[in-house]
């Protein structure tokens, strides 16, 4: 009895600590920031390049950073940045958004995406690496 409400109250620590990560269980933000440096081809964090900033991307709806020059598909898809989005367009961006402009082929293995993701989380609300950018408004 005592050693089943220890491994029940074991499990409930175990269960706050991985929601505490907010959807990307498995994703190890160190990792994910190894994985990051595919993307830096194209993004920055806090300013547009070939794509978008990334800043504030995390319950932001796609297409709209105002100076950025998106495609229509994306600007039309009504999709809002969550780990679950994020995880289905990066592993096929362009199944995901038919017509995207964002020429990458994405990430096969389902870890690497959860490390990403995890980094994106942290990063896109990371106040002294988005400075004035943090909620996606114009610098
Ligand atoms: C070859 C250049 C390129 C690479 C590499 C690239 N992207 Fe993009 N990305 C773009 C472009 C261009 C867009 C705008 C797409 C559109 O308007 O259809 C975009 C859009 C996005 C969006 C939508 C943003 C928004 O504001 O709605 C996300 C999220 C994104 N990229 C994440 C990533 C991640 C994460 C990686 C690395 C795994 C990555 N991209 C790699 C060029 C790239």
């Amino acid at each position: 009895m005592r050693a089943t409400v220890r491994a029940l109250s074991t499990m409930l620590c175990y269960c706050w600590l991985l929601s505490a990560t907010a959807g990307a269980p498995d994703g190890d933000p160190v990792r994910g920031e190894q994985v990051y440096q595919r993307c830096l081809a194209c993004h920055a964090l806090d300013y547009n390049r070939t794509g978008p900033r990334h800043c504030g991307l995390l319950g932001r709806k796609a297409g709209i950073v105002p100076d950025f020059s998106y495609s229509e598909a994306m600007r039309r898809s009504g999709i809002v940045w969550t780990p679950d989005t994020l995880d289905a367009f990066l592993s096929a961006p362009t199944r995901y958004v038919e017509g995207t402009s964002m020429g990458y082929a994405g990430i096969d293995d389902p870890q690497a995406r959860d490390d990403l993701i995890a980094f994106l989380i942290q990063a896109s609300q990371d106040s002294a690496l988005c400075h004035s950018t943090a909620t996606g408004a114009q610098p």
